[in-house]
C-alpha cells in the first residue's frame, strides 16, 4: 500500500482513492491508495492520472506511478520524517563528493547538466544547461555575476518548492555551490517569498552549518571557490516571482519585470551577468552529478525529463 508514501502533502482530503495509468490513450486502473494526511505533495516520476472521487487529473506525459520514498529519486525526506539538517541530509547522501564535483570543471558540469534534459522547474520549461552556459565564461576584472534562486512561490496551489525548503534545503544549497561554480558567480541569493517565516528558518539554519562545516563561503568545499549565499525575505507580492521583478526586488526597488532584452544573463541583478533558477531545478542538480545525466535522463518522458512534483489540488 503506497498510503504510507503520500504523506507530508497538501490539500488532498484524506480517505481512499485509486489511481490510473494511461497507456496508448487508454485509461487502466492503477494503484488503490490513501491519503493519510490534509497535505498532499507527492513526487511523480513518469506520469500518471489520478483520479480522485468524480475528479480525474491528467498526467503530465503518460505511464505510471507514484513513487516517494523507496524509489530512485533525489529527495526522499519530502515527508518530513527525518530532519532537515546536516547530519541527516550527509546520511541521505547530501554534500556527498561535492569537491570531486567540482573539480570536473565548469564546462563538464555544465555539459553533463545540457545532457541530463534537465528543464527549469519555474514555469517555462528552460533548459538548465543552456542557461548557464549563456553567462559570460570571462568578465572584466572585478566584474561580479550572480545566481539568484527563486523560491517565491505565489502561484495559488503551487507548493512543492516549500517543502524542499522544509525538508531538504542542504539539496537546494549544494546545488547552489555546484551551479554557481559552473558559471563562476560571486554571490548567490535566495529570494523566499515573505510569508514562509518557518521555511525561512530552517533554510537559514542549513546555511549557517554549511558555513560552520566549510561547505560554502571562503574555499568551500576545499576546492578553491569562494561563495556567498544570502537569504532574501520578499514581502509577498506575486508578481515578484517573475524573474526580472525579482531583481528589481532585491535591488529593493517595487517588484516590476524589467524589458528584454537585455536577458539576465547579459544584464541582471545591479547591472551585472545573473542567472535565476526554481528552486526543485536546482535541488536536483547535485543528484544529477552524482549520479549521471543518464540516470536522470531516464526518468521522465518526452521533453521533460527527469523526476519532478506534482501537486493536485481541489479533491
Ligand atoms: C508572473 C510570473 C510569476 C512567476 N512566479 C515564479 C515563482 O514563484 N517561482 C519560480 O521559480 N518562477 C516563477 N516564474 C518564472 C520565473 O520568471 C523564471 O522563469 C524562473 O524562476 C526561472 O527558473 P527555472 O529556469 O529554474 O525554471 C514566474 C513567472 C511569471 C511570469
Amino acid at each position: 500500500m503506497i498510503a504510507d508514501r503520500l504523506t507530508g502533502s497538501n490539500v488532498g482530503r484524506v480517505g481512499s482513492y485509486r489511481a490510473y495509468d494511461v497507456r496508448d490513450g487508454k485509461m487502466e486502473q492503477g494503484l488503490d491508495f490513501i491519503i493519510e494526511a490534509s497535505r498532499v505533495v507527492t513526487l511523480c516520476q513518469r506520469s500518471h492520472m489520478l483520479r480522485a472521487g468524480s475528479v480525474s487529473f491528467p498526467g503530465w506525459f503518460g505511464r505510471h506511478s507514484f513513487l516517494t520514498l523507496n524509489e530512485d529519486v533525489a529527495f526522499t525526506n519530502l515527508a518530513g520524517r527525518e530532519s532537515p539538517y546536516l547530519g541527516a541530509a550527509k546520511k541521505r547522501g547530501a554534500w556527498d563528493g561535492t569537491k570531486r564535483i567540482l573539480a570536473l570543471g565548469p564546462d563538464k558540469i555544465i555539459q553533463e547538466v545540457k545532457d541530463s534534459g534537465l528543464r527549469g522547474r519555474g514555469g517555462a520549461g528552460f533548459p538548465t544547461g543552456m542557461k548557464w552556459s549563456f553567462m559570460p565564461k570571462t568578465r572584466p576584472e572585478g566584474r561580479p555575476a550572480y545566481l539568484v534562486i527563486n523560491a517565491d512561490e505565489s502561484e495559488p496551489g503551487s507548493c512543492k518548492d516549500r517543502d524542499i525548503i522544509r525538508y531538504e534545503p542542504h539539496k537546494i544549497i549544494e546545488g547552489i555551490l555546484i551551479a554557481g561554480f559552473s558559471m563562476g558567480v560571486t554571490a548567490a541569493y535566495i529570494y523566499i517569498r515573505g510569508e514562509f517565516y518557518q521555511e525561512y528558518l530552517v533554510l537559514s539554519q542549513a546555511l549557517d552549518e554549511a558555513y560552520k562545516h566549510g561547505l560554502v563561503g571562503k574555499n568551500a568545499c576545499s576546492s578553491g571557490y569562494d561563495l556567498d549565499i544570502f537569504i532574501h525575505r520578499g514581502a509577498g507580492a506575486y508578481i515578484c516571482g517573475e524573474e526580472s521583478a525579482q531583481l528589481e526586488s532585491l535591488e529593493g526597488r517595487k517588484g516590476m519585470p524589467r524589458l528584454k532584452p537585455p536577458f539576465p544573463a547579459a544584464v541582471g541583478l545591479y547591472g551585472c551577468p545573473t542567472t535565476i533558477n526554481n528552486v526543485e531545478t536546482i535541488a536536483v542538480v547535485a543528484d544529477i552529478m552524482r549520479r549521471g545525466s543518464k540516470w536522470f535522463s531516464s526518468l521522465g518522458r518526452r521533453i521533460i525529463l527527469g523526476q519532478r512534483f506534482s501537486v493536485f489540488l481541489g479533491m
